[in-house]
């Protein structure tokens, strides 16, 4: 993808966007918050795809990607008041058909229109399907991933000690304060798997369920930031001081070393997948 197309793509988004302002302050602020949310994660994805020494084309296609990952977030938001995928849709799903509806991708090669549906419609999945086999879709869904993850713990371990963002229902999922954890997501977590959002119970599992996303991450750059950023010690500063919380922490630091020092060892890949 050439460079000059994204401005026009940005500024599509931008009058899509401005379709959904709405005189309700709950719609109007979680709109914006989930604009500046595109905009922070167009900026984490270029800085992985740089990391991993894209070459030009490739990284204009990641921050495409990035742009319209969460397009589907906006309808979702305004139709049904709430950010939860199983109380309303998949907003993943719904975003790929918004972009299918209004063609506004069919300029691109069909080959990259290709990879930007599938790498929005894996990117909030528990895994990227097994049996996919196209090696960029696989390569830009993990991107995309990583680049959306380390947005969401940049605001949950930053942002999330503003009251008024604990208190934003759309946000937190309308999710009980509690003194536990849910048992099975400490067990997922003390076997290397990401926690299921249908064990999350409290905020605490929710807190867990982010922190588990560690088995998730993809590239070296990725545990960079989360380092660089404490974005884990601020997380589990909100967590009960239990043994339990103690156990998960000491597993999550020793995986995260495991993890680093393989990727580490990792033989290095061709990434040229555009023409
Ligand atoms: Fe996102």
């Amino acid at each position: 993808m050439d460079k000059k197309a994204f401005p026009y793509f940005k500024n599509w988004f931008r009058e899509y966007i401005a379709c959904f302002a709405s005189p309700e302050p709950l719609i109007q602020k979680n709109i914006q918050l989930k604009a500046a949310h595109t905009n922070r994660v167009c900026k984490n994805i270029c800085m992985l795809a740089r990391a991993e020494k894209l070459r030009n084309k490739e990284c204009n296609l990641a921050r495409l990607i990035a742009l319209f990952h969460d397009l589907g977030r906006f309808e979702q938001f305004s139709k049904y008041r709430t950010f939860n995928d199983f109380k309303s849709e998949d907003h993943a799903v719904l975003g790929v058909r918004v972009l299918k509806e209004t063609g506004i991708i069919s300029t691109l090669p069909v080959t990259e229109q290709h990879i930007i549906y599938k790498a929005i419609e894996y990117h909030n999945r528990m895994q990227i399907p097994p049996d996919e086999a196209n090696e960029a879709v696989i390569f830009f869904s993990k991107l995309i991933r990583d680049a959306d993850k380390l947005d969401i713990l940049k605001l949950i371990s930053e942002a999330y000690e503003e009251a008024e963002i604990i208190q934003n229902p759309a946000l937190e999922l309308n999710l009980p304060k509690s003194s536990t954890c849910s048992k099975a997501i400490i067990r997922d977590i003390l076997t290397n798997k990401m926690a299921k959002l249908s064990d999350v119970k409290n905020q605490n599992d929710m807190n867990l369920l982010r922190l588990s996303w560690v088995f998730d991450l993809n590239f070296p750059e990725t545990f960079v930031q989360l380092e660089k950023q404490h974005y884990l010690e601020k997380i589990y500063k909100r967590l009960p001081k239990t043994e339990e919380v103690r156990r998960v922490r000491a597993h999550l630091k020793a995986s995260l070393k495991a993890c680093q020092s393989n990727q580490k060892a990792q033989a290095f890949h061709v990434k040229d997948f555009l023409d």
